[in-house]
């Protein structure tokens, strides 16, 4: 029996404890507490490997999670039933104080394409049950690929409805295009779920410890640990858990983010923050039907000249990775997964033009470098996945910034989960009649379901009512592009 520090666990013995069981099938053993609060996650699969978490927190909205800073240890399994039948891989990970008692088991030598369950244990503790997939072998005929996009899920606005529809679709992956924290609390206006934060977590999120605190009261969440619990996801943060506000971030603060998003999120060994940098950018395939190639738009841009035409978005050298990736891909369809707004828009309704200097808007020649890029390397099918803007949007993008020029592909931008529209609808809205190139915008919160085949791409938006998080869910707009096609076309 392991014995746990001050704070995690009753003395000895408790034999009786070991019936006990907490929530649905979930045993505790010698734990006072239940120290599997946040649930479990599976990320960064490949055709043979996929990444498992979790994090050990009796008491997850308490410094350290309310565990003493001692390393425990946490065994996980992987198996190819859900009752654990046949349990093709099992061991013995490390929780260590540094990473918050959290568990990042990269597990290898998988069958490619397949589902497995997975879970794990401390002590007499047993977590919830995970499922995950590997990818498909490298080049393998797949038929579909389902996967949810997901973004902006800011706590006090509103409820998680989003992920419990996501939960039951059986979906392949889900994608996260950022803001999966925020680092502050707005406490003014409508917010249905401040009084769900409690006043030491108002704050904002600075430091190492009130970083780890945020993502655990985000991640209490029921739904959003259901959402996790059923399929991996890739996750890129966007501004707020990079520590960006636009000025120059320190180090250590940028730093702490990094630490605290890995540590909550299934992401693999390669991007184990280094200090202040992570590395973010990469891609997978599945199958020969889709590359995603998920971009880092936070880390390399330069920040500095803002009205400098020709400032970077991605960096020298993550532009040359894209290019590789595009250049070496042969996949029916190649969407790429970023959280800025990517076509041209005019923000000034009435005479003259402004952008958005934060998105690609304000970076033109990136912008252009990349459409350049896209043509160049005759990548099949590309298709932008965005986010950021707490709203729904169906753009066509031009070659140029001739805003109704022929689009040369489709941009899908996905609305918040949670985060109110408001906070950008005021932009856009006057603007809107004068952008022809957006198609659809939507102001509900919700996520996108993309449905690939060969030849086929389907975007529904789905909007889902924030206000109870036994509310609706509804698809809103249905949208088509043919292979070969740069546009959308409405269902
Ligand atoms: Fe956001």
């Amino acid at each position: 029996m392991i014995r746990i520090g001050r704070r995690g666990v009753l003395g000895g013995g408790l034999g009786a404890a070991a019936g006990l069981y907490f929530g649905t099938g979930v045993a505790i053993g010698e734990w006072d507490r239940y120290p599997f609060t946040l649930g479990v996650a599976s990320g960064a699969p490949t055709p043979t490997r996929v990444t498992l978490w979790t994090r050990l927190a009796p008491s997850p909205l308490e410094i350290d999670g309310g565990l003493a800073p001692r390393a425990l240890p946490v065994q996980w399994q992987i198996a190819e039933d859900e009752r654990f039948c046949k349990v093709v891989q099992q061991g013995t990970a490390v929780a260590f104080p540094e990473a918050a008692h959290s568990v990042h088991v990269d597990v290898a030598g998988l069958a490619p394409g397949r589902w497995y369950f997975y879970r794990f244990h401390c002590g007499r503790a047993t977590s919830r049950i995970g499922r995950t997939r590997t990818l498909p072998a490298e080049d393998a005929r797949v038929s579909t690929l389902r996967m949810a996009v997901a973004s902006c899920q800011r706590f006090e606005d509103g409820y998680y409805t989003a992920y419990r529809d996501m939960a039951v679709r059986d979906l392949d992956l889900v994608v996260h295009v950022g803001d999966y924290i925020y680092e502050n609390v707005y406490t003014t206006g409508a917010r249905p779920r401040l009084a769900e934060i409690p006043s030491h977590l108002r704050a904002d999120a600075t430091d190492l410890q009130s970083y780890r605190l945020r993502h655990a009261l985000y991640r209490l969440d029921p739904h959003l640990q259901d959402a996790h619990a059923s399929a991996p996801w890739l996750v890129i943060p966007n501004s707020d858990e990079a520590a960006e506000d636009g000025e120059q971030t320190p180090s250590d603060r940028r730093s702490a983010a990094y630490q605290a998003f890995y540590e909550h999120l299934p992401m693999s060994a390669v991007a184990h923050p280094n200090g202040p940098s992570m590395r973010i950018h990469h891609n997978i395939d599945f199958g020969a039907l889709a590359r995603l190639h998920l971009l880092d738009t936070q880390q390399f841009r330069d920040d500095q000249q803002v009205h400098d035409p020709a400032r970077s978005m991605l960096g020298a050298s993550q532009e040359q990775w894209l290019r590789r990736s595009l250049s070496s891909t042969d996949t029916a369809w190649n969407p790429i997964v970023q959280a800025g707004l990517f076509t041209p828009y005019d923000l000034a309704a009435g005479a003259g033009r402004d952008v958005y200097y934060a998105s690609w808007n304000g970076y033109p020649a990136a912008r252009q470098r990349l459409l350049d890029d896209l043509a160049e390397t005759r990548a099949r099918n590309p298709v932008f996945l965005s986010a950021d803007w707490h709203t729904a949007w169906v753009n066509n993008v031009p070659a140029d910034r001739n805003l109704d020029g022929l689009p040369v592909l489709t941009e899908f931008l996905t609305t918040g989960i949670s985060s109110s529209a408001a906070s950008t609808s005021h932009l856009t809205k006057p603007s809107l009649p004068e952008n022809p190139q957006v198609r659809f915008y939507d102001e509900n919160s919700g996520y996108t379901l993309c449905t690939i085949n060969a030849s086929q791409w389907r975007t529904d938006f789905l909007a889902a009512d924030t206000s109870d998080p036994g509310g609706a869910v509804r698809t809103v707009s249905s949208w088509m592009i043919e292979s070969g096609r740069p546009q959308a076309d409405q269902r």
